[in-house]
């Protein structure tokens, strides 16, 4: 079933049922190395542990660090701790950790205090596709692959959720970046959090592939603000003899570029919040233009703090987009 949370909407299955697990990952076509996030309706630890989850394999600093996360909750943080026996292998794509998340929207929420357990789910998109924000949303992604979807209205904050890892000690790891920032996290706990960084020795989160939120239209970045890149853009669709031409900007602009069709703001006032609202919106609405090259501006670095919203921002378009072009050499895989 569809349904509505703070950050995307999910694809809602009882978590501890493998047979309905299973049929997720059908729907989405998702690979089952990835694993589903438990969606919890109680912000409390204790009520999950001994079956979602099991604390006792933390030291005590785990334990309370996991607990002090969980003021965080309800909201777009989840939490990724030791598997408790409930959970079938297929939820947790055989990991020895479960990601619980306690979502902040009044549909979710009522109906997670209806059923019994928690509910898996992952965005409600085709794998590797733009992440659903509306229900009108999931019903174009998935189609007759989804029973019913909850209607809840557009998501307020529109990115997923932060995904943190928390260590036997209590070392917190940023795993995905998202709309609780590593500042707050530090705030909460008072002390540092650590980044994901591609350490193989470091945890990962195995979703957090390359290409991922991905328009079906070719898709480059620029090196930054269209103004100061002019010669590289007309370069690009020149070389793609591309006569239908978009553009994701980030603040207001009427750019002359030659085919271009349409341009969708990411942040009218220039606020990392705002985009995030829209930035999957604008992707899908850029995507259905039939057009033959979409571009966009980058997330501006003075808003990319490490762990802030702007880095989650840049994270979703590295990865939605298919190339970067630079000034000189024309795209380079991104
Ligand atoms: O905001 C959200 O988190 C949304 C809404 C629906 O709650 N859900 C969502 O689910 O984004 P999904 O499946 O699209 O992304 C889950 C991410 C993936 O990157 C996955 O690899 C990671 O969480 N994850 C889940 N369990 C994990 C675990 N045990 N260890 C590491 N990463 C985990
Ligand atoms: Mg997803």
């Amino acid at each position: 079933m569809g349904l509505p949370t703070e950050t995307v909407y999910g694809l809602a299955a009882r978590a501890l049922d493998p047979g309905a697990v299973a049929r997720i990952y059908a729907a989405k076509s998702r690979p089952t190395f990835n694993p589903l996030i438990a969606h919890v309706g109680s912000a409390s630890l204790d009520a999950l542990d001994g079956r979602v989850i099991d604390l006792s394999q933390l030291h005590d600093e785990g334990r309370r660090t996991a607990r002090r996360l969980t003021s965080l909750w309800p909201g777009p943080l989840t939490l990724v701790l030791p598997r408790g026996p409930a959970v079938p292998d297929l939820t947790t794509a055989g990991l020895d950790t479960v990601g619980v998340r306690c979502p902040d929207h009044p549909v979710a929420r009522a109906l997670l205090a209806r059923v019994d357990g928690p509910l898996a789910a992952p965005s409600a998109n085709r794998s590797g596709r733009i992440s659903p924000t509306t229900a009108d949303d999931v019903v174009r992604e998935l189609g007759d692959a989804v029973q019913a979807v909850l209607d809840g209205g557009p998501c307020a904050v529109g990115l997923e959720s932060s995904v943190v890892f928390i260590a036997r000690d209590g070392a917190v790891t940023l795993l995905r970046p998202g709309a609780t920032t590593r500042a707050t996290l530090e705030q909460v706990l008072g002390r540092p959090v650590a980044l994901a960084d591609g350490d193989p020795s470091r945890p990962r989160s195995p979703g957090m592939t390359s290409r991922h939120y991905a328009p079906d239209t070719p898709f480059l970045l620029l090196p930054g603000p269209l103004q100061d890149h002019t010669d590289t853009v007309l370069a690009a669709i020149a070389d793609r003899n591309a006569r239908r031409v978009a553009l994701l900007a980030w603040g207001p602009t009427t750019p002359l570029l030659p085919g271009l069709v349409e341009v969708q703001v990411l942040a009218p006032d220039g606020q990392a919040r705002t985009a995030a609202h829209r930035l999957f919106a604008a992707l899908r609405a850029l995507d259905g233009l039939q057009a033959d090259l979409l571009l966009a501006e980058p997330i501006p670095d003075s808003l990319v703090a490490d762990g802030g919203l702007g880095h989650a921002l840049r994270d979703r378009l590295a990865r939605a987009v298919d190339g970067r072009l630079t000034p000189r050499d024309g795209p380079t895989p991104g």
